[in-house]
This record gives structure tokens, C-alpha cells and sequence, in this order.
């Protein structure tokens, strides 16, 4: 992978770190291209990946809590990254995390006092083992992959998604309540009303997103299976309107209330929300080629799908976000896979690295050192990971 800087590029340059999981203090300069990194199970590799994307999403992808992310044997976390982009000069996040669960965050040595001040300026895409169930897994890690991926291309979607949470805590605290008889359902609508403007919102931007990705998730599934299948990707709402991507918000509106209005008493009796963004789901159609009469059958992929059909289908989902970041923002994100070659065969591992030649800098991290050297031609460098420690191998 040449480092030929292009006029879409981001990359980190340098990453220093203080009590981070189990690394006590590191230092490391990266460089564009392919950065590999391996090492055993257990030596910090997931964690390294876990920093860099805690300063792109201020989340951390495994694990509820961000204290979970101190080292054991330290008070405070520090990261400090620098980066680039072909959009800005050099920037820098600076971040401390303290016991008591306080966060500082600087970024180009200013205070942000919001997470959607800060989040996806270091713009990357992630994908790790657990995201190959992308299809299979529940639907909450579906909802999740939305969250995450639209938070970091859109940071003012976060705050309209915390106070939908808050309507929805509010309103399903009074169902509760009502379930006891101990509240007036006129309260209900008021609740109601407020899950109602925020849940648009978020249905709203999240169908713009899936449409979005529609056509890049299409382009890269047609390119990993060699043009014998196709992939479409849809928004699937808990309300009603499942399939119609272009529902306009008058009709979303009246199949959300028309929803909530038919469940009421199940929500009542159940003391829950049954209706809303924080029930719906993504479906994934495959579309099996058919070389002799040229058609294309359409098959529900979670119900018919092998195991390997819903990997690459995951696989180009998670690399349309990364082209769709490019595409909307101009500048290519880092690209940072976790130990994720291991599950997939020969030729998958080099159709992906052929897609991934699109991307100016690149994380692949690895327990298989024979994955090292047949890469040669295209291992930037290399770094060997050994307890909690990062050593430069080429
Ligand atoms: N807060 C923490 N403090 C210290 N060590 C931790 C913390 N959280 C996790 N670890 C340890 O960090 C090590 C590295 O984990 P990980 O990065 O997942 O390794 P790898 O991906 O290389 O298998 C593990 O041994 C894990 O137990
Ligand atoms: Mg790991």
C-alpha cells in the first residue's frame, strides 16, 4: 500500500497512552498504509484498536463502562492522539477519564464540554469479530451499529437519541405506574407526544443513512462475491411501514401513532414501550444470481443465509460506512479491523485487502504471524504486541 498522499485522506500519526486496559504507558507513531499489529491472545491488540476508536466515537465498543477502560492498577486514563486529514491540519484529541467517572476532553487544546462536540473528528470504522454477527445476532446490535456509525457522521443526532431515551424512561416509568393504577392516562399522551418528536427524528435519520448505504454496501457485496450476489439493506420500523424507504413524515407520523394507539393496552398490561426506534431493526435481502435467465432471486438473508453469506454481507455493510464517510465528509476513514481474518478464508481475506487498497490508512490486528510476511509487499509497518507492550518490527 504506497503512502501517496491523496486529497481524501485521514490518518493518526501518533498515539500516546497512560492506564489504558493493560497498557500502562505507550507511545507509538503509525504511519498511512497498513499498520499490522500482532501478537498472543490476551497481549492488547483489541485494546490498542479499543483506544483509537474510543477517540473517534467517545464509546467504547465492548463493555458498559468507560471506567472498565482504567487500568487496573491506575487512578486516571490518559489518551492523547494527533491526526491528520487532507480537510484540516494537524489536530489532536486529548482525553483523561478519572476514577470517579469524570471525563476531560480537549480537542486542538480546547475544552469540549458535549460528546457531539468531538466525536467523529477522528474519523474511523471498526469492525471487530463480533461485528461478522451483524445479520445473525440480535436485533439490539443492529440498533447499535446504527447508533454508533450515524453518531460519528452526524454528531447531532446523539442528542436527539438521548432524549428520545429519556421520553421513552419517562413513559414506560408511567406505564408502569398505570399498570398499578396509580396514574391518569392523560399524563400518557403527554409522554407520548414527546416519544413521538424524537422517534421521528430518529426513524427519519436512520432511513436516510440505510438509504444512503444502500448502493456503496451493494457495490463492495457485488465485488467480495465475485458479481453472483447482491445485497440490499432496509430500515425495518417497529410502527408499521416496513419496506417503504420513502414514507414521507406524515405517513410515518400517523403509522407511529396508529401503532401506539393498537398496542396501548398491551403496553399498559406489559408496563413498556412496545413501538418505537428503540424496537426496530435492519433486514438484509440477498440476491442470488441467476446466470442463465439473468434474474435475481431475493431471499431473506438472516433466514436463508450461510454462515459465510452473513459474514461478507456484514463485511460490505461495515465498508459501505466507510465509503459512505469518504463520500459525505472527503475524507477516507481509518479502517481498523480486529483480528477479524482469522474467520474468513484465503479468498475472502484477499478480496477484502483488495477493497481496502481505497483507504489511506489501515489497522490489522492478528494472533497469525504467518499473516505477516505474505503481505510483504503491502505491510507498512509492523508492530508485535507483547503484554501490554508495542514493539516496532520492521
Ligand atoms: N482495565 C484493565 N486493566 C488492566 N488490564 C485489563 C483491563 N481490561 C482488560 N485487561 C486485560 O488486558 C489484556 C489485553 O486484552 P485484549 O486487548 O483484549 O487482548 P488481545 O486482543 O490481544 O487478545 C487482557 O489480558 C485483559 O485481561
Ligand atoms: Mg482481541
Amino acid at each position: 500500500m504506497a503512502q501517496v498522499l491523496k486529497d481524501t485522506f485521514m490518518w493518526v500519526e501518533r498515539l500516546q497512552v497512560q492506564y489504558f486496559r493493560n497498557y500502562v504507558e505507550l507511545d507509538i507513531h503509525f504511519v498511512g498504509g497498513l499498520n499490522l499489529i500482532y501478537g498472543d491472545n490476551g497481549s492488547g491488540k483489541t485494546s490498542l484498536i479499543e483506544a483509537i476508536e474510543y477517540l473517534s466515537s467517545g464509546r467504547t465498543p465492548r463493555g458498559r463502562s468507560d471506567r472498565e477502560l482504567i487500568h487496573w492498577n491506575g487512578e486516571n486514563l490518559i489518551l492523547h492522539c494527533h491526526f491528520r486529514g487532507s480537510q484540516s491540519d494537524e489536530m489532536r484529541i486529548d482525553l483523561l477519564i478519572e476514577r470517579s467517572g469524570k471525563q476531560t476532553v480537549k480537542f486542538n487544546q480546547k475544552q469540549q464540554f458535549q460528546l457531539c462536540d468531538w466525536i467523529g473528528r477522528l474519523k474511523t470504522v471498526s469492525f471487530c469479530q463480533q461485528d461478522l454477527q451483524l445479520v445473525a445476532a440480535e436485533p439490539s446490535l443492529r440498533r447499535r451499529f446504527l447508533n454508533m456509525e450515524i453518531n460519528k457522521l452526524h454528531p447531532q443526532y446523539l442528542p436527539t437519541y438521548l432524549q428520545y431515551r429519556r421520553s421513552l424512561a419517562q413513559r414506560n416509568a408511567l406505564l408502569k405506574e398505570l399498570r398499578m393504577g396509580r396514574a391518569s392516562t392523560r399524563l400518557l399522551a403527554q409522554w407520548t407526544q414527546s416519544l413521538l418528536e424524537h422517534g421521528i427524528l430518529i426513524i427519519k435519520e436512520r432511513r436516510n443513512f440505510i438509504s444512503s448505504l444502500a448502493k456503496p454496501a451493494l457495490t463492495i457485496h457485488r465485488s467480495l462475491t465475485d458479481e453472483r450476489e447482491s445485497l440490499q439493506i432496509q430500515y425495518e420500523c417497529s410502527c408499521g411501514n416496513n419496506r417503504d424507504m420513502n414514507t414521507n413524515e406524515t405517513e410515518l407520523r400517523d403509522s407511529f401513532i396508529g401503532a401506539l394507539e393498537h398496542r396501548k393496552q398491551d403496553e399498559i398490561r406489559r408496563g413498556t414501550t412496545l413501538v418505537g426506534p428503540h424496537r426496530d431493526d435492519i433486514s438484509f435481502l440477498l440476491g442470488l444470481h441467476d446466470s442463465a435467465s439473468s434474474n435475481i432471486q431475493w431471499v431473506d438473508l438472516r433466514k436463508f443465509g450461510s454462515q459465510g453469506q452473513h459474514r461478507t454481507a456484514a463485511l460490505s455493510a461495515k465498508l459501505g460506512v466507510a465509503e459512505l464517510v469518504l463520500q459525505q465528509t472527503g475524507e477516507a476513514p481509518v479502517v481498523l479491523l480486529d483480528d477479524v481474518f482469522s474467520e474468513l478464508d484465503q479468498s475472502r481475506r484477499n478480496a477484502i485487502l483488495g477493497q481496502l487498497r481505497r483507504f489511506d490508512q489501515l489497522f490489522i490486528t492478528t494472533t497469525d504471524r504467518s499473516f505477516v510476511d505474505p503481505q510483504g509487499d503491502i505491510a507498512a509497518r509492523v508492530f508485535e504486541v507483547v503484554n501490554g507492550k508495542v514493539h516496532r518490527r520492521n
